[in-house]
């Protein structure tokens, strides 16, 4: 039989930590050298690719055109506005224009963490380069949100993967999340929710029931407002979350988390 062509991916960086790439390459399941040598043709990456410089922005040229209207785009990264763009270039062109060209003939986009999703970090208040999601500066195509900051390992392997083995992006919900990983809000699988319920809370980090492992709530968790997948899945395969480490969930995958009342200054 005919092999099947695995799916073109671009994965472009903008105004971002590369925090994301960090959480992809620990996926255990599926292995991410195994999405990346098997299941996609993952053609340009500025960090994970042994080709650079010019002669890999040649190939991407190339790829932008053989491959038009088919391959995926996955985007890490907000996209500074302000003074053309020029607070984030890349091989010396801002960002903002490499991201409107690859955009154009993409099949779809992924927004990969809370940078491309929402803003990020570097849209924090007084937002000094005028960063916004990739949705608001591209239009007219399907764009799959994968945010938090950085998206579960698994996450954001698993979205490709859907696509790699289907051949169609996987059910959303209204924020365009995918709804088999943002479905549920933290609150609804946490494994401390027997001591919110018995309104057993932690007042401070240091007292009897931070030691006795109750409810964060008091100390600023939002996990009653965040979706994701942190308390089914867990991090670095299934071995902890920030809940598990004493610390409230800060929001991470949710619109303007950054901005979000500070419970450091609680
Ligand atoms: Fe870094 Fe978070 Fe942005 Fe990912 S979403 S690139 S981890 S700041
Ligand atoms: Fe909900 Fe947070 Fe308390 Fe868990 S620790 S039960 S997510 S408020
Ligand atoms: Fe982020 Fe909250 Fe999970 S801070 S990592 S969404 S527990």
């Amino acid at each position: 039989a005919e092999a099947k062509e695995l799916p073109t991916v671009i994965w472009l960086h903008g105004h971002e930590c590369t925090g994301c790439d960090e959480s992809f390459i620990r996926s255990t399941s599926p292995f991410a050298s195994d999405v990346i040598l098997n299941m996609i043709a993952l053609e340009y990456t500025d960090t994970l690719a042994a080709a650079a410089g010019e002669p890999f922005e040649h190939h991407l040229h190339d790829i932008l055109k053989t491959k038009r209207g088919k391959y995926v785009l996955a985007v890490e990264g907000g996209v500074p506005l302000d003074d053309n763009g020029t607070y984030c270039m890349v091989a010396g062109r801002p960002f903002v224009d490499i991201l409107k060209e690859c955009a154009e003939g993409a099949a779809f986009i992924i927004e990969y963490g809370s940078c491309a999703a929402w803003g990020g970090i570097q849209a924090a208040k007084p937002n000094p380069t005028n960063t916004v999601s990739v949705s608001s500066v591209v239009s007219g195509k399907k764009i799959i949100k994968v945010p938090g900051c950085p998206p579960i390992p698994e996450v954001m392997t698993g979205v490709i993967m859907h696509y790699a083995l289907f051949g169609e992006i996987p059910p959303l919900d209204v924020e365009g999340r995918p709804k088999q990983f943002y479905g549920n809000r933290i609150h609804d699988t946490c494994y401390r929710r027997p001591f919110f319920d018995s309104g057993l809370f932690v007042e401070r980090f240091d007292d009897e029931g931070a030691k006795a492992g109750w409810c964060l709530y008091k100390m600023g968790c939002r996990g009653p407002v965040t979706y994701n997948s942190c308390g089914n899945l867990r991090w670095w395969n299934g071995l902890s979350y920030p809940i598990q480490s004493g610390h409230g969930c800060i929001g991470c995958s949710e619109r303007g988390f950054w901005d979000n009342d500070n419970f450091y200054q609680r």
